[in-house]
């Protein structure tokens, strides 16, 4: 059976370069026979987490929202696509939001329902280079995905897209995100 791709999509801009660079990334996944599934979180209803731990105690959530259906997406998938813009070294508040709700997969029964899926990161940036302003963002990833058990297995940055339509200008980057995408279906195994 093939396998299961979920993209979780934290850019706040419409049509920005990221949902073009995710286009391209499904494109290339799809052509190697991944399902993929993209989910834009400008587009969902999803609480900032309380605090209440309510998921730790009981293992369920205090809220039912479009974290509810999403949960069970994540929980079907092989492999997580986390997609951001940088926003102050790290990723978007709406990304920030859906990591801290996943607060849930913390308790132990839950993780074992998440534990051992795959991660691929796909970040955007508007300066020129991405070393000096992905440092917080790669240790933000590493940690949270490492105490959930989830193997990040690739990391694309594409700097210098400040602009909405500044991928334009750069088609490598788009043969990059497609090159990425077919890659996958080979390192996710
Ligand atoms: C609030 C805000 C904060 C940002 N912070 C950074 C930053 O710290 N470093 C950086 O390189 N780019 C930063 N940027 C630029 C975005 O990362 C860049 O424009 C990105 O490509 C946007 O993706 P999009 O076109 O999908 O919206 C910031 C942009 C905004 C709006």
């Amino acid at each position: 059976m093939s396998k299961k791709v979920l993209i979780i999509n934290g850019a706040t801009r419409e049509g920005g370069n990221t949902d073009t660079l995710l286009s391209k990334l499904s494109d290339g996944m799809e052509s190697s026979g991944l399902q993929v599934i993209e989910v834009r979180l400008r587009d969902l209803n999803i609480s900032d987490c309380i605090g209440c731990c309510q998921c730790l105690k009981e293992k369920s959530c205090h809220f039912e929202d479009d974290m509810t259906n999403l949960r069970k997406s994540l929980i079907a998938t092989d492999v997580i696509v986390f997609a951001s813009p940088i926003y102050w070294c790290e990723v978007t508040g709406l990304m920030k939001t859906f990591v801290d709700r996943l607060y849930f997969f913390h308790h132990q029964v839950n993780r074992d329902m998440i534990s051992g899926k795959k991660a691929l990161i796909l970040t955007t940036l508007g300066e020129k280079e991405a070393s000096y302003e992905s440092e917080v963002l790669v240790e933000f990833y590493r940690r949270f995905l490492g105490s959930l058990g989830i193997e990040i297995i690739d990391m694309l940055f594409f700097a210098d897209l400040m602009e909405k339509d500044a991928i334009k200008s750069r088609p490598g980057y788009l043969d990059r995100a497609y090159t990425a995408g077919k890659r996958l279906s080979t390192i996710s195994d």
